[in-house]
């Protein structure tokens, strides 16, 4: 069974400072801009949420589901199960995500979205896990570089549990005695 491993490793509040700074950020680097935020479902959802709401600029939202493919991401396949619900071609975007870790998942969103024309595409992340990537990608904006460790919560998942932490945490998962 897994458990959560030690104390958060970013707490509420250290969470929420970073988001006001990100969104204060954000608001300045698009000032006088149409900004559309398109949030990569389901893990961004905690941080999108929150970020959007730190951002203070009359923004559009949008979403994308993508399939959440942890385990067997090796073959770099990313599918969108749903798509975006309106047009992009000439919209300044945002993309944000939960988290940068192969690279993999936010390099073939870029490609797709590019595909779009849009008049710009930036990424924001909230947590980014360099020593991992297999692929280069720039990141725009990131809320915090974090070790090589598997972490949950604020969105992101074990087996689609944890997203409702309120923080972020270490997973210590030995499968030992788990199915
Ligand atoms: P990628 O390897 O950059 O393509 O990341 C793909 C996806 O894997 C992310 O969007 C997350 O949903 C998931 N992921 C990567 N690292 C972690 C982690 O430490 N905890 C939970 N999900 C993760
Ligand atoms: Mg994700």
């Amino acid at each position: 069974m897994e458990r959560i491993f030690g104390k958060p490793i970013i707490d509420q509040e250290e969470m929420q400072k970073r988001i006001r700074d990100l969104g204060r950020q954000i608001a300045s680097d698009y000032e006088g801009r149409d900004l559309l935020l398109v949030g990569v479902l389901k893990g961004a959802f905690a941080f999108y949420a929150d970020l959007a709401r730190a951002i203070q600029l009359p923004l559009r939202v949008d979403f994308l589901v993508v399939t959440s493919e942890y385990k067997h991401k090796k073959s770099g396949k990313v599918e969108i199960i749903s798509d975006l619900s309106q047009n992009i071609t000439g919209q300044d975007v945002l993309l944000v995500e939960d988290i940068v870790d192969s690279g993999l998942t936010v390099s073939y969103l870029k490609k797709s979205l590019m595909a779009k024309r849009p008049r710009s595409l930036k990424i924001c992340t909230l947590l980014d896990k360099p020593e991992r990537r297999k692929v280069k990608v720039d990141v725009d904006y990131i809320g915090f570089s974090i070790p090589n460790k598997y972490v949950v919560g604020y969105g992101l998942d074990y087996k689609n549990k944890y997203r409702n932490l309120p923080y972020i945490a270490v997973l210590d998962v030995s499968e030992e005695g788990d199915e």
